[in-house]
């Protein structure tokens, strides 16, 4: 049986690279193109890129330096920071690429011996497995869901604190994926000071935070001062993945490493993808809209099918997914693969992100009320055709 998570350790891969094992899974399955789609963990809106470049769609291809707002300033607007606080990369995954590189380089010449960063589980396996390449030794830190079943999935502090005592960086991703679920604010702020006790550089993947702005409490960790990276893109809040617009946001001289090595290995970043991002940046609070919206319109059906089947449902404050365990230890992957393949529908197994997680399904109602009215239909009758 092949497995799908993450992996933390190079073990079978000495002297090579282990793979992305979860896209195996999931990209013959997208390319079946079921009927009904409850799989996607960001938003799928529909950006009308021509009405928004309008005669501007022409230049495209054309150097983009000159001609269009600095997309770093409406971020750093965005964040409350300075231009020069925010690096623009190609998405989040590249963000996590360069966050370690600049993190590695500024203490490589200091540390004698090998470089060991934490990283959390579950979680996207570039987190952990970017590490696996770029520093020496990987440290899984864990979360887990609340005993109670509802709630914020919390940190073990006994397994951080010491995690965090033989870590140089550590990794984690404030709204976790597949959770869906904020880190506690009471969570958040122990790392931090953690981190800062024992000179630990944070890189916080905070792709999914965008949805968190309103919520009381929220903070993004660049916030919390020096050497502490926030990495976020376009890509699942605001529904722009194929255009790979990211960026970093730190403290003057991490950003100013960042640079270098992102003009080192990147050079520029490509005209279209920073052309259309320039516009959509103005844009971004119709695609806030679009969430509310779907929230108030699909949550509601998935409660009711969920209560219907006796399923714990632990409904995150904001965002458009979340995640269930199902009952008596059921395959997540069966699930997907026998009962909601028969009703052509795709969720995604919760063995994608730990080996804590085979009977966990992750859900999304990130696509029009319409449609998700029918897929809720489809996963009503896969649970019933699993359950019973
Ligand atoms: C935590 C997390 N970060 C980043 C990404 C990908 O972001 P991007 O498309 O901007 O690289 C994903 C996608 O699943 C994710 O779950």
């Amino acid at each position: 049986m092949t497995n799908y998570w993450p992996r933390f350790s190079r073990e079978n891969f000495e002297s090579s690279v282990p793979p992305i094992d979860y896209l195996e899974w999931y990209i013959p399955r997208l390319q079946e193109a079921r009927t009904h789609n409850l799989s996607f963990s960001g938003m799928q809106y529909n950006w009308d890129i021509k009405g928004m470049l309008g005669d501007k769609l022409a230049d495209i291809s054309k150097p983009y330096m000159a001609d269009i707002e600095d997309p770093r300033i409406i971020i750093s607007q965005r964040e409350g920071v300075h231009p020069d606080n925010v690096l623009i990369t190609h998405g989040a995954t590249q963000g996590i690429n360069i966050a370690l590189l600049t993190a590695i380089a500024k203490i490589r010449d200091r540390i004698d011996g090998n470089i060991v960063v934490a990283a959390e589980s579950p979680t996207y396996a570039p987190i952990p497995q970017t590490a696996l390449i770029l520093a020496d030794e990987v440290i899984r830190i864990n979360k887990t869901p609340p005993e109670s079943g509802i709630g914020h999935w919390r940190v073990d502090r006994d397994e951080w604190q010491l995690a965090m005592k033989k870590s140089h960086i550590a990794m984690i991703t404030p709204i976790s994926n597949p959770s869906g679920w904020d880190l506690h604010p009471e969570d958040r702020d122990w790392i931090i000071q953690q981190a800062k006790q024992n000179d630990v550089i944070l890189v916080a993947d905070e792709a999914y935070n965008d949805a968190y702005r309103h919520i009381a409490d929220y903070r993004a960790i660049h916030t919390f001062g020096d050497n502490c990276i926030s990495i976020n893109s376009l890509t699942k809040v605001y529904g722009m993945g194929p255009i790979r617009f990211g960026w970093l946001v730190a403290d003057k001289e991490t950003i100013a490493i960042g640079k270098n090595i992102f003009m080192t290995f990147s050079g520029v970043m490509a005209s279209p993808t920073m052309r259309i991002a320039a516009e959509a940046l103005k844009n971004l609070a119709k695609v806030d809209q679009a969430i509310d919206y779907y929230r108030e319109e699909n949550l509601p059906k998935l409660r009711t099918v969920l209560e219907k089947h006796g399923i714990v449902w632990n409904e995150p404050t904001a965002g458009v997914f979340g995640c269930f365990e199902l009952p008596n230890n059921l395959s997540s992957e069966t699930f997907a693969d026998h009962h909601c393949k028969a009703n052509d529908l795709l969720v995604v197994p919760g063995s994608m992100f730990s080996e804590k997680m085979t009977s966990w399904v992750r859900v999304a109602w990130s696509i029009e009320p319409e449609p998700f009215k029918l897929a809720i239909h489809a996963l009503d009758k896969s649970l019933q055709s699993a359950l019973n």
